[in-house]
C-alpha cells in the first residue's frame, strides 16, 4: 500500500518509521494508517453510489478505534456477535446501519439486537427465524430480517471458493430457501425485507460473486411472482487482496457490473459486507528479533511474535510478506525461518524468507490489518500486542499492550480448605 512504504530506507506508516514507533510502542506491535483505511473504504464508496449500502465486516478488524474512523465515513456494519454489536455502538456506529450475521445467534445477543433497534437480522436457518420471531412476540417488536441463502456457485469453474458450498454450515440451500422465505412473510413480528448471501473470502475473480448476484436477482424475481418483495439484497464480502503481488480483485469492475444488475430492480437496495479489502493493507505487525539460531538444515529467526499474535500463518498457511524495518542492501539475504515463541510447531510466521537479519532487528509483518489481532489470543499466557493508529506524522495508542492482571483478569483462587 502507498501508506506503508520505505522512505530514506526505512519502512514507514504514513509519515512515521516502524522503528521509533517499536521505540514509543514497545514490540510486537500492530500499526494501522488511518489513511489507508480511510482510502480504502471511498475507494469501494466511488463505485457504489447511494442508496447502495456498504457494511464493513467487523471481524477482520474490531478494534473501537478503527470502526470509529469507518463510521466517522458513514460506514454500515456486518457484525457475528453481541460482542461485536457493543463494540460498533461504543464506536458510535448507527444502530439502523448494522446487519446481524452468523448462524447461532443466541437468544440474549437477539434480544440485544432488538432492544439496540438494528438494520437486519442475516438469518441463516429456520430455526432461528422462529427463535427471533418468539422473541420479537415477547418484547411486542418487529424484527427486520433478510435470509442468508447458499447460492452454491459452481465450486469446480471458480477453485477459490472450492471449499465446498453446498456441504457448508453456512445459510440455507437455495430450493429449500422458497419455503423459509414464505414462513417468513407469515411471521407476525418477522418484517422480510431482504436476502442474503456470502459466497467465501479472499476471492480474486469477479466471475463467482456475479454467478451469485444472477441467482440471487433471479430468486428475488421468483419471490415477486409469488407475492413476496424483498427491497434489500445483500451480496456479504470476500473481495480478495494482493498478498504476494497477486493481481488482487478488480473492484471497480465488478461494482459497477453490480450497479448496472440493480437498475432492473430499482426497489431493491443493495448492500455489500467488505472485511479484508478495507482492513488488510493497512496494517502491518511489527516484530523484533531475539535470537539467530542456525542448524545444520535451517536458519531459524527467532522473533518476538508468535501465532497468538498473528494466526494466519499458522490456521491456514496464509503466506504474508516479511520486510525488515531497514532496509539492507549490503549483504546476501539468506533463507530463514521466522518462527515465533510459542511452544508449537506451527508457530511461524514465514517459511524460507530471503532475508538478512541479525538480532535486535526490527521486522514487519504486511497486511496484517485483516483478521490480525482479531484472531490473537493468549495462549502460553502471552498477554496481546499494543495496537497503534497513525495519521500523518501523529501516533495514538488506540489498544494497550495487555500486562498481567488482564491475562489473570476474572480468574479466583480456590480458597484454602478447597484445595
Ligand atoms: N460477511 C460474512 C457473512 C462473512 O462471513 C465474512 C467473512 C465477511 C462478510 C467478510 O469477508 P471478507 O470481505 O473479509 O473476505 N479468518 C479468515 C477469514 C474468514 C472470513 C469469514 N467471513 C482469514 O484470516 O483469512
Amino acid at each position: 500500500s502507498e501508506s506503508i512504504s520505505y522512505k530514506n530506507n526505512q519502512l514507514h506508516v504514513e509519515d512515521i518509521g516502524c522503528q521509533s514507533l517499536v521505540e514509543r510502542f514497545g514490540s510486537p506491535l500492530y500499526v494501522y494508517s488511518k489513511s489507508q483505511l480511510v482510502n480504502n473504504w471511498q475507494q469501494f464508496q466511488q463505485h457504489w453510489p447511494s442508496p447502495h449500502k456498504l457494511c464493513y465486516a467487523v471481524k477482520a478488524n474490531s478494534n473501537l478505534a478503527v470502526l470509529q474512523v469507518l463510521a466517522h465515513q458513514g460506514a454500515g456494519f456486518d457484525i457475528v456477535s453481541g460482542g461485536e454489536l457493543q463494540r460498533v455502538l461504543a464506536a458510535g456506529g448507527k444502530p439502523e446501519s448494522i446487519v446481524f450475521s452468523g448462524v447461532a445467534k443466541s437468544k440474549d445477543e437477539i434480544i440485544l439486537a432488538l432492544e439496540t433497534g438494528i438494520g437486519c437480522f442475516n438469518v441463516e436457518s429456520e430455526a432461528e427465524l422462529e427463535r427471533i420471531q418468539d422473541i420479537a412476540a415477547a418484547m411486542n417488536k418487529q424484527a427486520p430480517v433478510s435470509l442468508r441463502v447458499n447460492p452454491d456457485v459452481d465450486a469446480k469453474t471458480h477453485p477459490y471458493i472450492s471449499t465446498g458450498m453446498k456441504a457448508n454450515k453456512f445459510g440455507i440451500g437455495m430450493k429449500q430457501s422458497r419455503a423459509v422465505f414464505k414462513r417468513a412473510a407469515e411471521l407476525p413480528n418477522i418484517r422480510l425485507i431482504g436476502a442474503d448471501c456470502h459466497i467465501g473470502s479472499q476471492i480474486m475473480t469477479p466471475e463467482p460473486f456475479l454467478d451469485a448476484a444472477r441467482l440471487m436477482f433471479e430468486l428475488v424475481l421468483d419471490l415477486k411472482k409469488e407475492g413476496i418483495e424483498l427491497t434489500h439484497l445483500d451480496l456479504g464480502g470476500g473481495f480478495g487482496v494482493s498478498y504476494q503481488n497477486e493481481a488482487p480483485l478488480d473492484k471497480s469492475h465488478y461494482l459497477t457490473q453490480l450497479v448496472e444488475m440493480a437498475k432492473d430492480f430499482p426497489d431493491v437496495t443493495m448492500m455489500l459486507e467488505p472485511g479484508r479489502a478495507i482492513a488488510a493493507n493497512a496494517g502491518v505487525l511489527l516484530t523484533s528479533v531475539e535470537y539467530i539460531k542456525a542448524s545444520e538444515e535451517k536458519r531459524f529467526v527467532l522473533v518476538d511474535a508468535g501465532m497468538n499474535d498473528m494466526l494466519r500463518p499458522s490456521l491456514y498457511q496464509a503466506w504474508h510478506d516479511i520486510v525488515p524495518v531497514k532496509e539492507k542492501n549490503d549483504e546476501a539475504p539468506q533463507i530463514s525461518d521466522i518462527v515465533g515463541p510459542v511452544c508449537e510447531t506451527g508457530d511461524f510466521l514465514g517459511h524460507a524468507r530471503h532475508l538478512n537479519v541479525v538480532q535486535d532487528d526490527i521486522l514487519a509483518v504486511k497486511h496484517a490489518g485483516a483478521y490480525g489481532f482479531t484472531m490473537a489470543s493468549n495462549y502460553n499466557s502471552r498477554g496481546r500486542p499494543a495496537e497503534v493508529m497513525v495519521s500523518g506524522n501523529d501516533a495514538r495508542l488506540v489498544r494497550e499492550r495487555e500486562n498481567f492482571d488482564d491475562l489473570i483478569r476474572g480468574e479466583h483462587l480456590l480458597d484454602k480448605d478447597y484445595i
